[in-house]
């Protein structure tokens, strides 16, 4: 059976999350491929928010096996607060949970050179959530890392000590302030690893493909966002992985041929959170207005996103890597009210009009072009169903589906599990 994809489109936080959470009743098997615990998936149902880091948005549905795959880096310390938190939901992970063997570890002392990276680049800093993905996956690369397969291992204790050595002195070598008290953060990790240790362990991709031999529907759950991609985002501000779909192929296993729909999620506006080019950033009170209605903070580091126009340019771009299938229109609620809206369909790059994304897109290049919507006054929030969505909003949304060429499948109109609209 084929296995269909859910990616970020932007610079993340789209809201798959909440996507993956509502699908879920249409698997079996939730799979993360990539990302770590820079990620923060936000789902809410019944009155409560729960904020996801590693963990499949899947682990609330009691029939879905959510499987960390390969591709993901896990941070043992963050993955067991993560579990204490569903514990306290009474969520039985232990049952649903399966974690691949070929996964990385994030080590106290990736953080610890993230920070000092970052540190000493000063104003050039990517913004990154100093969860130590940079680093971590360096060592994926450099054939340094230790996988959580080690841990089964007698001698792992032995190979962590060498390469946490190893930072220590690459730490020193940054020469940057940065206060620590390694014996705590090893204590911590330590005792988090037993946890991790009681979790089963699986070689994920004959997992996967018995699954699939066996008829069972496998949703690949993406992490950060198409323009954070390692190859194709806004390099070098962006992630250390291929967010993209073929990173869902190397972080499962998973042949090419076997990927089936692949499900886009957007924003109806676009938010980027850290450093990077953003061609239609709002400097104004309109993008002020999108970040206090639609609450854009960081659900991993709580900091502000940078918000702005929906980037038609950037957005076809992505469904083109990603060979989108379907798209998913998020936060339409967020725009009610205002007079009028705007759409970038095209970019002035250095006095000539180009519809691709270009290989440098900071802002001093380019200028956006836009086409002008209406707006619309309706509160959103309590609509169910498409006949009730304004005028303004349909308008809105048949022009993106002509532009981009591919249907809008799903409009959500509010962080609620029930607050999304099927077309
Ligand atoms: P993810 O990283 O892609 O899972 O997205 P995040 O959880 O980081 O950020 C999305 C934010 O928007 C979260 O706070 C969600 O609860 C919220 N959200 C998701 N969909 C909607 C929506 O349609 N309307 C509104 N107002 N909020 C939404
Ligand atoms: P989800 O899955 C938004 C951004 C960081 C920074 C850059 C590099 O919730 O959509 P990193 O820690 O990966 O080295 O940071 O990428 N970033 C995200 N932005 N959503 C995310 O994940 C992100 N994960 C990383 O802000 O600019
Ligand atoms: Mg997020």
């Amino acid at each position: 059976m084929a296995v269909d994809l859910l990616l970020g489109l932007q610079w993340g936080d789209e809201g798959k999350g909440k996507i993956v959470d509502v699908l879920t009743s249409n698997y079996n098997i939730i799979a993360r491929f990539q990302g770590g615990p820079n990620a923060g998936h936000t789902l809410v149902f019944n009155g409560m928010k729960h904020v996801l880091h590693t963990i499949p948005s899947g682990i609330f549905h009691e029939d879905a096996v959510n499987l960390v795959g390969n591709g993901v880096v896990i941070d043992p310390v963050i993955f067991k607060n993560e579990l204490d938190k569903l514990a306290t939901q009474n969520v039985d992970y232990r049952k649903s949970l399966v974690i691949s063997r070929k996964a990385h570890l994030i080590l106290p002392t990736h953080r610890l050179l993230d920070a000092a990276s970052e540190a000493s680049k000063g104003k050039a800093k990517i913004g990154s959530t100093l969860k130590g993905i940079g680093p971590t996956y360096m060592d994926k690369t450099g054939r340094n890392g230790i996988r959580v397969g080690d841990l089964e291992l007698d001698n792992w204790k032995e190979k962590y000590r060498a390469l946490a050595n190893k930072h220590e002195s690459m730490v020193a070598f940054y020469n940057v302030d940065l206060e620590y008290d390694l014996e705590e953060l090893e204590t911590e990790f330590f005792e988090a690893v037993k946890v991790l240790k009681s979790l089963k362990f699986i070689d994920s991709e004959e997992y996967l493909h018995q699954a699939q031999r066996d008829q069972k529907s496998i949703l690949a759950e993406g992490a950060q966002g198409s323009l954070l991609d390692i190859d194709f985002g806004t390099y070098p501000f962006v992630t250390s992985s291929n967010t993209t779909a073929a990173g869902a192929c190397t972080g499962l296993g998973i042949a090419p041929n076997s990927i089936g729909e692949v499900f886009g999620i957007f924003k109806a506006y676009t938010t980027r959170v850290g450093s990077g080019p953003f061609p239609t950033e709002l400097f104004d009170e309109v993008g002020e207005t999108m970040g206090r209605v639609g609450n854009e903070f960081g659900a991993t580091t709580g900091r502000s996103r940078r918000c702005g126009w929906l980037d038609l340019v950037a957005l076809r771009y992505a469904c083109q890597v990603n060979g989108v299938t379907q798209l998913m229109m998020m936060k339409a609620d967020v725009l009610s009210g205002f007079k009028a809206l705007k759409v970038c369909t095209a970019y002035n790059y250095k006095g000539d009009i180009i519809h691709h994304f270009p290989y440098n897109v900071e802002s001093e290049n380019i200028t956006p072009i836009y086409t002008d919507f209406d707006g619309w006054e309706e509160d959103l929030t309590e609509m169910d169903n498409e006949s009730t969505l304004p005028k303004s909003l349909l308008t809105y949304i048949e022009f993106l589906e002509k532009e981009l060429e591919i249907p809008i499948k799903v409009v959500s109109v509010g962080p609620d599990r029930k607050q999304t609209i099927f077309r």
